[in-house]
């Protein structure tokens, strides 16, 4: 379980070599660096910080999975004690230590995580102290669902009681157009859709089913079917006993 194809990590070390920002957000131009930040910024402003204020969640810990090169963790990390950036590349770790420095940012911690596990091998500490677990723009490029079941996992396990998760999915429909493009080869595809970089469309009766079984709940969705589906989920309070009373 919580295996990744070993190419993972070294294509995303490319993307951050070749072109972060445009590998990151597809939509922003080479030179564009300022839009770049700045949808972070509104990211923060519009989705993030008003769960923080409408859940009451204490500023504890704020944890990102896939954080890339900084673009909402570094504006995130002002409003937390602790900010901690999780990614399966080094190199886009790499940028965002540098970008958090040009900052003069000092509370995120980084974690190389080559899988799902890594991140409490490496921090045991973190079990139960996340309040605020996010993931945008990461799980739509993961093929493998038994990987997205291993995070599942991990999430359940870094999260406080009284922490939220908020997750991003695409969860359009696996159309015949959409099946028949994932077949070709990369090399008859434009680069946004070769594999690594390309939108995985997942079931959402199969991603749920994944939270409920690692003991997540969810609490709300937002734009569910298309490929903004986020999902806020947190511990749910009753799974030991569920799972127990389960034949
Ligand atoms: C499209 S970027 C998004 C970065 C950041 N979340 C943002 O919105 O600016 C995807 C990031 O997820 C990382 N990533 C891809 N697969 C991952 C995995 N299985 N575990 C952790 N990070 C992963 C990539 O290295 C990359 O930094």
């Amino acid at each position: 379980m919580g295996q990744m194809t070993k190419s993972m990590p070294d294509r995303w070390d490319e993307f951050a070599r070749v072109d972060a920002h445009r590998y990151i957000c597809t939509g922003v131009g080479p030179d564009d660096s300022r839009k770049f930040w700045a949808s972070g910024e509104q990211t923060i402003e519009t989705e993030l910080l008003p769960l923080v204020h409408e859940f009451r969640l204490e500023v504890g810990v704020a944890l990102e999975i896939g954080c890339g090169v900084g673009r909402l963790l570094l504006p995130l990390a002002r409003h937390f004690a602790t900010a901690v950036g999780v990614d399966v590349s080094g190199e886009m770790i790499l940028r965002a230590r540098r970008n958090s420095a040009d900052l003069g940012i000092r509370n995120i911690e980084w974690i190389l995580a080559s899988e799902p596990n890594a991140v409490l091998q490496q921090r045991s500490g973190l079990a139960g102290k996340v309040d605020l677990l996010y993931s945008l723009l990461v799980f739509q490029h993961i093929e493998q669902a038994d990987l997205i079941d291993s995070y599942m996992g991990t999430i359940a396990e870094l999260l406080a009681g009284s922490g939220v998760a908020y997750l991003h999915f695409d969860t359009r429909d696996r159309t015949a157009l959409y099946r028949f493009r994932n077949r070709l080869p990369d090399g008859l595809l434009p680069w946004f859709w070769k594999r690594s970089i390309r939108r995985i469309r997942r079931e959402p009766r199969e991603i749920e089913r994944l939270m409920r079984r690692r003991g997540l709940e969810v609490i709300r969705e937002l734009a569910p079917g298309t490929a903004e589906h986020r999902y806020l989920l947190r511990k749910n309070p009753h799974a030991a006993r569920e799972a127990d009373q389960k034949p």
